[in-house]
């Protein structure tokens, strides 16, 4: 088979991201610019400036994207665009700029999950990768379990109930006074203290998960008790959030391989910003040995928005011939 170049464009918060993909697996560019120095001094994403720098930018990063990868338009097969879940402001964006891309040069639209996406980044990252897997999904507006049965069909185990665990983390790291995105700057600290002060983790009956109750807890010891040691409530964060998201991802595995219909699963695939965290990279390697399972995560550069990831799963709709149509509209609340 002849090798299908996709173009991937990705503006769904606030990086403006436009990457071409080869196969689906191998990336020929992926350039990305990141807005977080602009945001930073107001604590978090501010969607009206988001939108206006993904204006700004999105040209300029699409023919960089063109020229790293030593190709042109006419060498691209589809135009894969992050239609939602985002900021509507800065998802339309993308989606105009894709939609006028495909209509002028007269090459298919294909519409991509952000989230998809976020799991899609570990086929480039694992080039061997094939469904099935359980996946966790741990990113800034996302916690998701997810029983990946092939490239195109998911079933959602579990998901969250309040807080997206990247949420969480960036709400505690403002309050203890980190910058953002707090995530890093909680993973960095973390390594500096001990997991000495006790949370009440949520250990929910099904696969759901729960952050609010951590989080409530760590901003009203730091309002309390100003001069406790950060780095130990930044350990001890990290610890309860993990033991929940390790707990659930084993209920799932289990519950999956008893299940006689279903193919056996020795593999868990982690994806999404969050899982570019150390500790929690690591409380899932020693799972996996435990377990005798394989763990996987992308990249750290893969693990944050991205349009290389937006480019492989756009792939795998193009390869099923799933074409949008041009009155494509963003759809900030879509589900995986
Ligand atoms: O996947 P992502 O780029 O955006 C969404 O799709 O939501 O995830 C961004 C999130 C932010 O909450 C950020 O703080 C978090 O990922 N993050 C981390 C780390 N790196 C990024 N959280 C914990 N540890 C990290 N090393
Ligand atoms: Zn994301």
């Amino acid at each position: 088979m002849r090798d299908i170049l996709t173009l991937g464009i990705e503006s769904s918060c606030d990086e403006t991201s436009v990457s071409v993909v080869k196969n689906g697996r191998e990336v020929l560019s992926n350039v990305i610019n990141s807005q977080i120095p602009i945001h930073e001094k107001f604590g978090g994403v501010v969607p009206e400036i988001a939108s206006r720098n993904h204006v700004e930018a999105i040209s300029d990063v699409t023919t960089k994207a063109l020229q790293e990868a030593n190709v042109t338009f006419e060498d691209i097969d589809a135009i894969c665009v992050t239609y939602g879940p985002g900021l509507v402001g800065a998802l339309l964006v993308g989606v105009a700029y894709a939609k006028a891309l495909s209509y002028a040069l007269n090459k298919p639209l294909i519409a991509t999950n952000h989230i998809e996406g976020h799991i899609a980044a570990n086929y480039i990252s694992f080039k061997e990768l094939e469904p099935p897997f359980l996946c966790l999904i741990v990113s800034g507006g996302h916690t998701y379990l997810v029983h990946i049965k092939d490239y195109r069909n998911f079933e959602i185990l579990g998901s969250t109930r309040d807080d997206a665990i990247g949420e969480a983390y960036d709400k505690v790291a403002r309050v203890i006074g980190l910058e953002y995105p707090g995530g890093p700057k909680i993973d960095a600290l973390a390594k500096e203290g001990q997991a000495n002060i006790e949370l009440p983790e949520t250990h929910l009956e099904n696969l759901d998960f729960s952050f609010s109750g951590i989080k409530t807890a760590v901003l009203n010891l730091h309002h309390k008790n100003p001069s406790l040691n950060k780095a130990d409530l930044c350990a001890s964060f990290e610890k309860a959030t993990t033991d929940v998201l390790i707990d659930n991802t084993k209920k799932a595995l289990d519950l999956i391989n008893k299940d006689k219909n279903n193919e056996k699963i020795d593999k868990i695939v982690l994806a999404g910003g969050v899982s570019a965290n150390s500790y929690i990279r690591k409380r899932f390697m020693e799972l996996g040995k435990k377990e005798n399972i394989r763990i996987y995560f992308p990249e750290l550069k893969l693990c944050t928005d991205n349009a290389a990831m937006i480019a492989s799963a756009g792939y795998f709709k193009f390869l099923d011939k799933e074409f949008a149509s041009l009155d494509l509209n963003a759809i900030p609340n879509l589900k995986l």
